[in-house]
């Protein structure tokens, strides 16, 4: 692979976001073109066929990874066949993209990780999507370069809209609960702005505001959390699923010298409304219209990445990490403990 060669990608996976990254792929990134697509569900190759125009669909993962020429592989599949598709894709000699979580299982991310290490030429990256946005690069830009001092301090929060059908409580049973979903997010923000500091002790709590058919997956609609890292560095962490305004992400660093904080006033664009209910703007209403431009940037890194055979800054180990703090925190919120890395 050259820097003059066009990236043959397959994407797998056609839900929610697989769909997004299928239509970023298609006409969005450059030096990339989405050649197949992937999925057991018949109503979702006939979109891809329809809407994108692919005509090389397979509803087998394994005939995908045998199509010609193929060079990677998007997986925007359930969180719990992304350690075995991500091996599956190495051992046939593809690059992979995967959506994060890495995996729920902590012995899956080292069989990953031990994979990889088998196919140096090939390069893998976890989707943690915020490292790409404007505004959280910037706030890195600003610590590296010492403007808030010595940063010691996030709170970060993933806050997703209400809804009332309680559609994800479907999801529940697999996702690995709210912190290992959502949380994550947040988990690898922390560790990024803190300058990868190593994780000791964590402590979780939740509660259910809303959807009660989640106490049937032991999990909670409204999580908090606190992990210490080492040199007293600390950070904490709150995810709901049930804002009713919309989608909110916020992550503020604090360190000796100031403060940094993204995504205050979640507003979805430029307008302001004043009539007789007050002065307010609209909030985004999901995570996609939040980082819609960051899936776009994350995309074009990693196709770059390729095809210039630049080394990745967001590696297996962060996506390790990510879900090892995350175990830790659904641990303390069943045990009702602190838990110990
Ligand atoms: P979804 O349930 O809407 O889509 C999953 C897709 O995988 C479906 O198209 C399904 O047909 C397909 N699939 C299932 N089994 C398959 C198999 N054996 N081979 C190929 N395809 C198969 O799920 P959603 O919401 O799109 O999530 C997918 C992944 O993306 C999850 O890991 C989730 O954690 C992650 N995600 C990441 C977000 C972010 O902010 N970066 C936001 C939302 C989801």
């Amino acid at each position: 692979m050259s820097a003059q060669s066009t990236l043959k990608v397959g994407i797998v996976g056609l839900g929610r976001l697989g769909r997004r990254h299928a239509e970023n792929l298609l006409r969005r990134v450059s030096g990339a073109v989405l050649v197949a697509a992937c999925s057991p569900v018949e109503a979702e190759l006939t979109w891809a066929k329809e809407t994108l125009g692919i005509n090389d669909l397979y509803e087998d993962y394994e005939a995908l990874l045998a199509h010609e020429g193929l060079d990677a592989v998007f997986l925007v599949t359930p969180t719990s066949l992304h350690p075995h598709q991500i091996i599956q894709a190495l051992k046939a000699g593809k690059h992979v993209f995967c959506e994060k979580p890495l995996s729920l299982d902590l012995n899956d991310c080292r069989r990953v990780s031990a994979e990889a290490a088998l196919h140096p030429q090939l390069k893998v990256m976890i989707g943690f999507v915020r490292r790409f946005d404007a505004s959280y690069q910037a706030a890195y830009q600003k610590i590296q370069s010492g403007s808030i001092g010595q940063p010691f301090m996030v709170y970060s929060q993933t806050c997703d809209q209400l809804d009332p059908d309680g559609f994800f409580v479907k999801f529940a049973p697999t996702s690995g609960g709210i912190f290992l979903d959502c949380s994550v997010h947040d988990i690898d923000l922390a560790r990024w702005l803190l300058g990868n500091p190593k994780p000791v002790r964590v402590f979780a709590s939740g509660t259910i505001a809303v959807h009660q058919d989640l106490q049937s997956c032991a999990d909670v609609d409204n999580g908090v959390a606190i992990c210490e890292f080492e040199n007293g560095r600390i950070a904490t962490f709150y995810a709901s699923r049930t804002m009713p305004h919309g989608h909110e992400t916020v992550t503020e660093v604090t360190g000796t010298a100031g403060r940094l904080t993204v995504g205050r006033n979640a507003r979805q664009n430029r307008l302001e409304i004043a009539d007789a209910r007050g002065i307010r703007n609209e909030c985004t209403p999901t995570f996609f219209e939040r980082f819609e431009d960051a899936f776009l940037t994350e995309a074009a890194y990693f196709v770059d990445a390729i095809r210039n055979n630049t080394p990745l800054s967001l590696t297996l180990d962060d996506a390790t990490e990510a879900t090892r703090i995350g175990i830790a925190m659904r641990e303390s919120l069943l045990s009702k403990l602190p838990v110990m890395l």
